[in-house]
């Protein structure tokens, strides 16, 4: 049996730190209300010349040096990303032509908040069929590109970043012990961009109907955990930590009450990350794996929840 282990990881957050006071410039806001209902004190931005393609790159130098990686050792790179360089080539295309791998499959990865659970599932499939042995997996976003500033009710929610792991081919069993999957398309108007090339030729601003979401969040994300873990074999009790998408603090609390797990075993940088959407699982994971907070050989159940709708967990041994 083939399992594909964790052997590096990093993260990279843009220097422009956003606080809530600096949005009630902007908007009819306040540090209360935002702190309060959602747990974010403060978001990191990019600068007008950055890109996503910047951050993936940032991320993966960073996996590569932590892990004592060469990037020629790497044969697949995926960047889950819903804020792509271009509408076409690919943004790890383009992560690809900077490290000069040349040859190997690069693909980006849309699945918006979900985006680096799925592609945890893919990366897997490709190390269990013997079709790659190292893959670099990035969650990019520079969410701030496609925010409409002027609505109050997304503008404070969404921040960039970029987190990466790095995959491997292994014999032993660790890395990633189970993943699930799910969609639900009849939920596309909670969440959605209103732009798209074919749709209207634009990139469309974020529109969401964030009590739909809530409401859908903390069910779907504790019953894919649960399924996640009994299709390996294990129970709560396995789990060391927690760590899912960083939307909303309450959403998180919720969610590690409704599965049976102590809030301190619980991962949250939503607080300084704010939604960094496919980004914000591998940027909590490399933080706290940097800070030893998460230690090696722990058990993480991670999970997330995003447009689509599209929802899915992962238990990873790290
Ligand atoms: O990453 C993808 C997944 N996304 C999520 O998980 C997001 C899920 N949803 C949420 O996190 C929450 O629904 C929000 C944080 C988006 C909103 O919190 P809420 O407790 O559901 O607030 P609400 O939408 O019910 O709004 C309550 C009030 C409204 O005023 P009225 O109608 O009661 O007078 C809003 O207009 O708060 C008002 N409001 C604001 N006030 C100050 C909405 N946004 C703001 C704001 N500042 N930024």
């Amino acid at each position: 049996m083939i399992y594909s282990e964790i052997i590096g990881f990093g993260h990279y957050l843009p220097k422009k730190i956003l606080k809530n006071n600096d949005l009630t410039k902007i908007v009819d806001t306040s540090d209360e209300w935002i702190y309060s209902r959602t747990g974010i004190k403060q978001r990191h931005i990019v600068n007008k010349s950055e890109l996503t393609s910047d951050l993936a790159i940032k991320a993966a130098e960073d996996a590569f040096t932590q892990s004592n990686t060469d990037p020629s050792e790497i044969d697949c790179i995926i960047v889950a990303t819903t804020t792509p360089d271009n509408t076409f080539p690919s943004t790890a295309t383009k992560v690809q032509n900077y490290f000069s791998i040349k040859n190997i499959p690069s693909f980006d990865l849309q699945a918006v908040c979900s985006g680096f659970i799925y592609s945890l599932q893919v990366a897997d499939s490709f190390i269990k069929s013997k079709k790659s042995k190292k893959i670099i997996v990035i969650g990019a976003e520079t969410l701030s590109k496609i925010v409409d500033w002027k609505d109050r009710r997304t503008c404070v929610l969404f921040g960039d970043g970029a987190g990466s792991v790095i995959l491997s081919s292994t014999k032993i069993k660790t890395g990633v012990m189970s993943t699930k999957l799910y969609s639900d398309g009849s939920w596309h108007k909670s969440l959605f961009a209103d732009g798209g090339p074919s749709l209207n030729q634009k990139v469309g601003k974020i529109r969401m109907d964030g009590q739909d979401v809530f409401k859908q969040a903390v069910n779907k994300l504790s019953e894919a955990t649960e399924m996640a873990l009994s299709d390996c074999g294990l129970n709560i009790s396995d789990i060391d930590w927690l760590v899912p998408h960083q939307a909303n603090q309450r959403i998180i609390k919720s969610t590690a009450k409704k599965l049976g797990i102590e809030s301190d075993k619980t991962i949250s940088t939503v607080e300084n990350h704010a939604n960094t959407s496919a980004a914000s699982i591998p940027l909590a994971l490399s933080s706290s794996l940097k800070t030893g907070k998460i230690k090696k050989n722990d058990i993480l159940a991670l999970c997330a929840i995003g447009g689509g709708l599209t929802w899915g967990s992962c238990i990873l041994k790290v």
